[in-house]
C-alpha cells in the first residue's frame, strides 16, 4: 500500500484553526479504508485516527453492497473510541456522522437531507454514504470505525444513474478529496464538540432538522434478517426509526429503510 503525504490536509485543517489530534494516513489504493483502520484500531491506534484512500478496490457499503470507489471522490474512515465522546452518544454516532457530512456539504454549496439512519441525499439521489462498524470486547464497546464516502466528481456507472449524484453534478464545482477531507474532519470535530455535551437529544434534534421529508410514507425496513413494512412516523428521542405497522408501532434501532410509495398513493381500504 503506497502512502501519500498528509501535510496538505493538515495544513488545510490548520487554516481552519484545527490541529488534528491523531495520525492521518493517506494511501493511493487500499481494499477498504474501514478495514485498514480496523487493523490500526486492533493494534492500539488512538481515537480520531484517520485513514484516507484515493481509491478502494473493495469499498464496502451497508448491507454488504459494494461502494464504487474511483479516484476523485472521498473515501475516509475515522476511529472513535468510547473515551472520545460521552458514552451515551455512542449509539447515535451514525446519526452524528450524517449531521457532520451534511454540515460539510453546505460548504460545497449543497444542502443535502438525511435519510434514516445516515444516507446523505440530494432529492432522491445519494451524495454520500456512511458505514459505521462497531467492535466489542468482553462486555464493552471497543471502538467504532466510521467510514464515509462522498461523491465529489462521480460520473455514475450505468447501475447508479438516477440513484447517485455528486458535488460536481449539483454545483458545477468539484472540491479536491483533500479539501473535502479537511471540511469533513473540521465539521466532525465541531459537531462532536457542540452536540456531544448535549447528549443524545442534541444529536437527534440536529439530525431531525436535516431529515428528508418522508414521514407518513410507506417504507420497507430491513434489520438483520428481519423485514417489515409500514408507515415511517419519525425518529424517537434515541434515534430509533418508528414504523407504524398493522400490529402497532415498532422501534427500529438499526437497519436500512426504503420508501415504497407515497402514503397518498395507497389504495383506499377494501380496494386493491
Ligand atoms: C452506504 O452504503 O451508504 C455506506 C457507504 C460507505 C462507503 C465508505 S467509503 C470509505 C469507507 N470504506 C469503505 O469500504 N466503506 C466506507
Amino acid at each position: 500500500m503506497r502512502k501519500r503525504a498528509t501535510e496538505p490536509i493538515r495544513s488545510l485543517l490548520r487554516a481552519r484553526g484545527i490541529s488534528w489530534p491523531a495520525p492521518i494516513e493517506r494511501f493511493r489504493n487500499v481494499g477498504s479504508t474501514n478495514d485498514v483502520l480496523r487493523e490500526r484500531a486492533r493494534a492500539g491506534a488512538r481515537g480520531w485516527h484517520v485513514v484516507i484512500a484515493e481509491q478502494q478496490n473493495a469499498g464496502r457499503g451497508r448491507q454488504g453492497r459494494p461502494w464504487v470507489s474511483r479516484v476523485g471522490d472521498l473515501f475516509l474512515s475515522l476511529l472513535v473510541r468510547p473515551v472520545d465522546v460521552p458514552v451515551e452518544t455512542l449509539g447515535v454516532l451514525p446519526l452524528l456522522a450524517g449531521v457532520a457530512v451534511s454540515q460539510a456539504a453546505r460548504e460545497w454549496g449543497v444542502e443535502p437531507r438525511l435519510k434514516w439512519p445516515n444516507d446523505v441525499l440530494v432529492g432522491e439521489r445519494k451524495l454520500a454514504g456512511i458505514l459505521a462498524e462497531a467492535s466489542s470486547a468482553g462486555l464493552g464497546l471497543e471502538h467504532v470505525v466510521l467510514g464515509i464516502g462522498v461523491n465529489l466528481a462521480l460520473d455514475p456507472p450505468e447501475h447508479l444513474r438516477g440513484v447517485a449524484t455528486s458535488v460536481r453534478e449539483e454545483t458545477g464545482r468539484t472540491p479536491t478529496p483533500d479539501q473535502a477531507a479537511a471540511a469533513l474532519l473540521g465539521a466532525f470535530l465541531a459537531v462532536a464538540r457542540t452536540l456531544a455535551p448535549g447528549g443524545v437529544a442534541a444529536v437527534v434534534s440536529a439530525w431531525r432538522e436535516r431529515a428528508a421529508d418522508w414521514w407518513g410514507r410507506e417504507v420497507e425496513v430491513s434489520s438483520g434478517d428481519t423485514r417489515l413494512a409500514g408507515r415511517a412516523l419519525g425518529v424517537d428521542e434515541e434515534g430509533a426509526l418508528l414504523v407504524q405497522t398493522g400490529g402497532g408501532t415498532i422501534r427500529v434501532l438499526s437497519g436500512e429503510a426504503r420508501v415504497l410509495r407515497l402514503a397518498e398513493e395507497r389504495a383506499p381500504e377494501g380496494r386493491s
